[in-house]
């Protein structure tokens, strides 16, 4: 059973012992441990499911940490950081000879990201070597969680100290930019920072979507809740009760669909933000009803609702683009 906690020395004294505990960012909860030790990064990826080869988001408490962690810390990274970290950024860089060998995977890269939460950051404050690994504190596969009573839920049998912040307020995961060759960026994952915010820190256009350029480890994110999933159209997803008699349908959506029951039923911002943060929790309430099938209703096609576009398309198990 998981234990719930506000006591943030607590889960500092946990993690300072070498063992993992879940804690709130702005993004969504991340299943923590010390970057520095080998042995409590690879109880993360047992718990988690997660194949050892899939490399590790390092979260830090400043981002003059990244020249510990990184060869080269490239102008471009520096300019970014200055202007969007603390925040939902995680920049990949190359990786510093013998550091974090566990934590990426045995890439020659390193993913770096420095949270705003202040939770978060009191946490890595009290951590010895000021860097925690964390992904995403769900189970391989399954929607982010958003709140402790999420990560509660997919680790119900593991022993593991959950640090409760709340909700957090993104709901969705950092932007995740590729600087490995500086003078072409790379857009690895859609996130909390739009393309445009990006950019504009950048001061340069950025490659998305280029065939081989797949961030290592991004195939887990099928965020996916335990009902099969689809996209549909505003016209199928108004008719999607109808052309699924077999099925007990839930939907989400900004309009709801003829014959749907209240209970079934999650309303989508039209307000991109909003969507993102509500997105994660609706669908974990959705896997909790009777439906056998969820509907959702495909998203504007405009940059700004990428990352929720990137996570619907991947929780119907059909990833697209650079997989
Ligand atoms: O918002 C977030 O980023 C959350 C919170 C907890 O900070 N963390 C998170 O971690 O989403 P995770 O492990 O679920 O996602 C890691 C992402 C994947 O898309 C992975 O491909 C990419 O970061 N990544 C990590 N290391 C990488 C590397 N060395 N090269 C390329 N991509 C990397
Ligand atoms: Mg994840």
């Amino acid at each position: 059973m998981p234990e719930t906690t506000t006591d943030v020395n607590q889960a500092a004294d946990r993690l300072n012992a070498g063992r993992p505990v879940a804690f709130p960012t702005e993004t969504v909860y991340g299943l923590g441990a010390d970057a520095c030790n080998d042995g409590a990064v690879s109880q993360v990826f047992s718990l988690k499911g997660r194949p050892t080869g899939h490399p590790m988001i390092i979260h830090l408490l400043e981002p003059s940490q990244m020249a510990d962690w990184a060869e080269d810390v490239p102008a471009s990274a520096r300019r970014l950081a200055d202007e969007l970290m603390p925040g939902p950024l995680t920049l990949v860089l190359r990786r510093r000879g013998g550091r974090g060998d566990a934590a990426s995977g045995g890439h020659p890269t390193v993913a770096l990201r420095v949270p705003e939460h202040p939770i978060a950051r009191q946490l890595l404050g009290k951590v010895k070597s000021k860097a925690l690994v964390a992904p995403s504190a769900n189970r391989f596969g399954r929607p982010s969680p958003t709140e402790a009573g999420h990560v509660a839920d997919d680790f119900a049998d593991a022993d593991l100290l959950i640090l409760d912040g709340g909700r957090t307020t993104l709901g969705i995961e950092s932007t995740v930019v590729g600087l490995t060759e500086p003078k072409s960026p790379q857009l690895l994952r859609a996130g909390a920072y739009t393309l445009n915010r990006i950019e504009d820190g950048l001061g340069v256009a950025i490659l998305s979507g280029e065939p081989g350029i797949a961030a290592p480890g991004n195939l887990d994110s099928h965020y996916s809740p335990k009902q099969r999933l689809v996209v549909l159209g505003k016209d199928d997803f108004m008719n999607c009760v109808a052309s699924m008699p077999q099925e007990r349908v839930a939907a989400m959506g900004f309009k709801k669909p003829g014959g749907i029951e209240d209970g079934l039923w999650q309303q989508m911002s039209s307000d991109h933000r909003l969507a993102e943060k509500n997105l994660y929790r609706q669908l974990r309430l959705l896997e909790k009803t009777k439906a056998t099938v969820i509907a959702v209703n495909k998203v504007p096609l405009k940059t700004d609702w990428h990352a929720v576009a990137d996570r619907l398309m991947r929780a119907t198990g059909i990833p697209s683009g650079s997989e």
